[in-house]
């Protein structure tokens, strides 16, 4: 890997400026700061963009349509106003999340600016956990949470929306969110969500770095998180699982072991295995931050998310959030000195292997799911399983399914963390192989004959979603760079 290196990169970009300089070109300079002063609390963006409009003019970016043919997983939303569909790129999350809100619908992510609108047009089952939803999505939530304290967390969906003041219904994250007014430092708005958590990290807030917030801030909605619940399955709150864990590895393996370790926070039933289970989402912190090579250098979200980049006379963080990918690899290029296209082939070289462990083992707990629904089947029909062998597989099924979730729900495809995605998918399929080994003893036993290639019934999963919300969603080719899913499942699913 060619890098930039052999100079520290703050010496490299005052070599550049002095390079500038020689040259005879103005240096870029960051924006001035006009006398405009931003009240503490302001949430409307405009106020703030009134004092730093370039800033804002980039945020209001989001919501633009991403070039199409960028970049192969993560497709954005296209000028043809399309967002994709997760479940039929990955077929087996159809089967595994069945029984809830992320069976019926699970979209691919596209611009910060539709993070609300996207909440309110979903289909209603993936908002039945209440206004706790709220929290990644409005720059009220911290506001809602302190004021109306439980009922933030229990209340309807719709009832707590309400409560967001009618022009900022469809507004998602803002400048309130990541900036303390007085002088646009970083700061985390969340204290009652990341707060807590970097608490149980033993963290101290007084150490954070610079460069440790420009992670933070996104830290703030892209983890992982558990929303307890009361007997009534009402929503009483909502926390990451970090406990036990430390800063730069917060690994999956505790992450599991505080998720069934509290019986709080299983969420929803599973239909093939009746399973009571907890769920992952998006864990881009966590992975990132377990050691990866970029993490250990010191890389933050923000390096490649939002790069420094050059408006007229003013160089700026770009605000436009997105896949590095969309904006040609330039973020990279602030390091390395490959090409573009080396760069996009490396990342999506990556994201191939991951997505092909994640079909291997995707499958390997799907299988294990319609195991386990043989086997209740056999019992609800007065057939005795061995008790024994049942628990026993479901505890590794249960390693096996939160362990592919955890992947499948991180949003760079494996790129975030190569080697943890690897072997977390590696550990996932092992886990599935015994639960599904441990089945077919238990079933052998009791008489009942399991086919070689279990029927995973997938065209049920995918096709009996009802009607779908987006009119502008879209099916996805199933994604299988390797040709695993045909070799695995011998064509089970048609279309
Ligand atoms: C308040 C919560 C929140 C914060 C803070 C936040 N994000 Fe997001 N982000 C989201 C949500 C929600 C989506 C998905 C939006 C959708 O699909 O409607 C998203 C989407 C994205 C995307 C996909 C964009 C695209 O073009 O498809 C990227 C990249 C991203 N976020 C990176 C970041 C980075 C980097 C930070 C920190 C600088 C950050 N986010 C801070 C909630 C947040
Ligand atoms: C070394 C560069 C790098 C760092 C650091 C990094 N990312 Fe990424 N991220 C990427 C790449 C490359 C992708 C894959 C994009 C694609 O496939 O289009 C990605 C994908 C994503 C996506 C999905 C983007 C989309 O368009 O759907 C999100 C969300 C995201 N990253 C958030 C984060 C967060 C949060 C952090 C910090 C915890 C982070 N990233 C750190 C490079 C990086
Ligand atoms: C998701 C988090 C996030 C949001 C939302 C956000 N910013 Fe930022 N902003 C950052 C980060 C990260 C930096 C880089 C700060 C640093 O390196 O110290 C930054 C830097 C800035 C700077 C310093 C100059 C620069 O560009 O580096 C200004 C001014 C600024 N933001 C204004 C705004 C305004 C105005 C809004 C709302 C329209 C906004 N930001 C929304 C994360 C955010
Ligand atoms: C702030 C600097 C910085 C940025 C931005 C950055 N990288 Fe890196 N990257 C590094 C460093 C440092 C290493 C470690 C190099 C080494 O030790 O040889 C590295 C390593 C890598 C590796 C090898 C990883 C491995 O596991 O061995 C790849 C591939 C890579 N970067 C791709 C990218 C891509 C693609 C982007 C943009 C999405 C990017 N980098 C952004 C600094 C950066």
């Amino acid at each position: 890997m060619k890098m930039r290196q052999g100079i520290p990169l703050g010496l490299a970009a005052l070599l550049a400026a002095a390079a500038l300089v020689l040259s005879g070109c103005q240096p870029p300079k960051s924006e001035p700061v006009r006398p405009v002063k931003i009240a503490e609390g302001e949430i409307d963006p405009a106020a703030w963009g009134k004092a730093y409009p370039v800033n804002y003019d980039l945020w209001k970016k989001t919501a633009d349509p991403t070039p199409p043919g960028k970049s192969k997983y993560k497709r954005g939303y296209d000028a043809d106003k399309i967002t994709y569909d997760k479940l039929s790129e990955f077929p087996y999350m159809a089967l595994l999340f069945n029984g809830w809100g992320f069976g019926v619908e699970y979209n691919e992510p596209r611009g910060h600016a539709y993070m609300m609108k996207d909440q309110i047009d979903i289909d209603p089952s993936r908002v039945k956990a209440g206004g706790v939803c709220l929290t990644c999505k409005t720059p009220y939530a911290p506001k809602l949470e302190k004021e109306k304290g439980q009922e933030y967390y229990s209340k309807p969906w719709n009832e707590v929306h309400a409560m967001v003041p009618e022009p900022h219904r469809e507004l998602g994250v803002a400048c309130v969110d990541c900036h303390d007014p007085k002088d646009m430092s970083l700061r985390i708005s969340r204290g009652f969500s990341l707060g807590k958590a970097l608490e149980s990290l033993k963290v101290d807030p007084a150490k954070l770095t610079r460069q440790d917030m420009r992670s933070l801030v996104c830290a703030q909605c892209h983890v992982t998180y558990n929303i307890p619940k009361d007997e009534n399955m009402k929503s009483v709150g909502v926390y990451f699982p970090w406990q036990g864990s430390k800063w730069g590895n917060i690994s999956v393996e505790n992450v599991i072991r505080q998720i069934r370790s509290d019986p709080t926070v299983g969420e929803w039933k599973q239909n093939v295995t009746g399973f009571k289970l907890a769920f992952i989402r998006h864990p881009e912190f966590e992975l990132f931050s377990a050691s990866s090579v970029h993490w250990k250098a010191g890389v933050s979200c923000a390096d490649c998310h939002m790069p420094y980049t050059k408006v007229g006379a003013y160089k700026v963080s770009d605000h436009r959030v997105t896949s590095p990918l969309k904006n040609d690899l330039k973020a990279c290029m602030q390091c390395h000195t490959e090409t573009s296209d080396w760069l996009r082939e490396q990342v999506t070289t990556i994201q191939d292997r991951t997505a092909s462990l994640m079909l291997r083992s995707g499958y390997a707990t799907a299988t294990a799911a319609k195991l386990f629904e043989m086997a209740n089947a056999a019992e609800a029909a007065g057939k005795k399983i061995d008790k024994e062998l049942y628990v026993k597989a479901k505890d590794y099924y249960e390693e096996a399914f939160y362990r592919t979730s955890f992947v499948g729900a991180e949003n760079s495809v494996g790129f975030h963390n190569p080697t943890e995605a690897t072997r977390i998918l590696g550990d996932a399929t092992a886990f599935a192989g015994k639960a599904e080994g441990l089945l077919r003893q238990a079933l052998a036993k009791s008489g009942i004959d399991v086919p070689q290639v279990v029927n995973l019934e997938l065209n049920k999963y995918l096709d009996g979603r009802g009607k779908k919300k987006l009119a502008f969603q879209k099916a996805v080719e199933i994604q299988d760079p390797f040709g695993v899913q045909e070799k695995l499942l011998t064509v089970q699913h048609t279309k």
